[in-house]
């Protein structure tokens, strides 16, 4: 199958969270299924072509891509997935893709992103390559499945081009004013249905990529349920709700080669579920990292998260006088809304001997706080898969999670869940959003930390869990055929 992978972010070139590390995973794995995929994505101010080796596309640039009145040139670029032969496609605007961030509140966010999406289709035009399907990630992507299917729809070469959108996060829709529609040139605008494009009187690129795409699914089979509800649809659950026949849910996997304590290059012990000694020697490096003294047996609870209400901050900021009162270390690694990272900052300078706070974005410090940590806390609000309770599990780092979506699918809670042959059970959860469930949770995870039989089985339960990519790929193969049924 030829596959046009669209994403907004992507490992090792651009990357805010887990949608980077789904868009480096996913097509290699595809590939390694003998697929033909092709990644498109920004060419943002930080990807530097000399040191990516990227390759400037003479026979098919400048592209000339108009909003409104003006005529944009867009560069092309050819550079590839790490030691793979996944093509990545990098788009050069520097008017657009040259800010200090990723996603900004800019008045022009819409055009950067209706660049993206035209920029995909002009190239795959050029390359003459015939796209069998066009998956595309969230927001930034949702105007393609409508573009080929307006703008684009003269061309035969798309005949046969199906779209599935996925959905990391409905949280973050792309909401501009309804003149926007104007500047993306569809075809019949003025006679556009507005239920499938408009919610709030806004022009909305999530609404519009889940009306117009052939499939749609999101990150775990938990979330997909959850968003046809309106605690968790954040307005979009009718016209899901509308589609349900055509949405799935396909949990996230792990790239092993970079997540894995057996090899991980940015620890400085390795061990693994035979050896689990070089996970003390981590826990002890990574408090020195802080200048924090090592006692044995004293619990360190981890954290690496965007700083944001979703990952459920609200509780842990109610949580952080009792949690002080508690013989623990805790590790906080994040960036994001100001007043959690005040919160933090103040807890490092009132108790620096027992919490360790790095505010901003360190890869490196991201592995040794998994391989470092006995405890990982994510309360997530909503989650819609999440990678890092799955990477706390490959490194033995026992997750407290609360119970919902791709946290629900992957964190048994021991006290449920060890019944039924002690296997399972692999963490600890709670259902209700509340500081109470959270600090409870808390407090009964540090009790089986004192327990070591108990403790390790619960370790052994989640490093024994598989979740490479190897399965969720089958599974998206098998919605790309759905995908192209629906188109024919
Ligand atoms: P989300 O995409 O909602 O932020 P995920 O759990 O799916 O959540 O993915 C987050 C990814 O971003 C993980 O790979 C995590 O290690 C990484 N990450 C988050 N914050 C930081 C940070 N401050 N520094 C380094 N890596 C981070
Ligand atoms: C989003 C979600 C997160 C998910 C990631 C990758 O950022 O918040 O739960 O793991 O996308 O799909």
């Amino acid at each position: 199958m030829n596959i046009a992978f669209v994403t907004s972010e992507v490992i090792p070139f651009s990357k805010t969270g887990g949608l980077a590390d789904v868009s480096g995973a996913l097509p290699l794995e595809l590939s390694k299924k003998k697929h033909n995929v092709k990644i498109f994505t920004p060419k943002y101010y930080s990807i530097d072509a000399s040191v990516r080796k990227l390759e400037y596309l003479h026979n098919i640039n400048p592209l000339k891509i108009r909003i409104l009145n003006k005529i944009y040139d867009v560069h092309v670029f050819k550079g590839f997935l790490p030691t793979s032969k996944v093509e990545v496609y990098f788009f050069d605007c520097p008017w657009f893709f040259h800010r200090n961030k990723f996603y900004t509140n800019d008045p022009d966010e819409d055009e950067r992103f209706i660049i993206l999406s035209k920029a995909v289709i002009e190239t795959i035009q050029r390359l003459y390559w015939s796209a069998d399907i066009i998956h595309c990630n969230d927001w930034q992507t949702g105007l393609l499945p409508l573009m080929i299917k307006s703008n684009y729809n003269w061309d035969r070469l798309f005949d046969k081009t199906a779209t599935l959108f996925t959905i990391h996060n409905i949280a973050y829709q792309g909401k501009f004013p309804l003149d926007t529609i104007n500047k993306t040139e569809v075809l019949g605008r003025l006679n556009l249905p507005l239920d499938k494009v408009e919610h709030e009187n806004m022009f909305n690129f999530m609404k519009t990529g889940i009306s117009f795409a052939d499939v749609i699914n999101t990150v775990s089979e938990t979330y997909a349920k959850e968003i046809l509800t309106p605690e968790y649809g954040e307005g979009m659950e009718a016209v899901l709700r509308y589609r349900k026949n055509d949405l799935y849910g396909i949990l996230n996997g792990v790239d092993y080669k970079i997540w894995n304590p057996k090899i991980d290059k940015l620890i400085p012990f390795n061990y693994s579920k035979e050896n689990l000694e070089g996970k003390e020697n981590n826990k002890k490096h990574l408090l020195k990292t802080f200048n924090i003294g090592y006692k044995k047996n004293v619990p360190l609870l981890g954290i690496v998260s965007r700083l944001a209400i979703q990952k459920g901050f609200d509780l842990i900021q109610q949580i952080m006088p009792d949690l002080m009162n508690l013989d623990l270390y805790f590790v906080v690694l994040g960036t994001g809304e100001y007043e959690y990272e005040e919160m933090f900052n103040y807890y490092v300078r009132t108790f620096p001997n027992k919490v360790g706070v790095y505010i901003g974005y360190n890869n490196e410090l991201a592995h040794l706080i998994e391989a470092g940590s006995d405890i990982f806390l994510m309360p997530s609000k909503y989650e819609p898969c999440g990678l890092n309770q799955i990477y706390s599990l490959k490194y033995g780092t026992v997750p407290v999670v609360r119970k919902t979506g791709g946290l629900a699918d992957t964190v048994n809670d021991w006290n449920e869940f060890n019944g039924y042959g002690l296997d399972i059970g692999n963490g600890f959860s709670f259902v209700d959003y509340s500081s109470y469930a959270l600090i409870s949770s808390i407090k009964r995870s540090i009790g089986d930390y004192y327990n070591k039989p108990i403790w390790e089985k619960i370790q052994l339960n989640g490093m024994n869990r598989d979740y490479s990519w190897e399965n969720s790929a089958k599974k998206y193969i098998e919605i790309y055929k759905k995908a192209q049924l629906k188109r024919k």
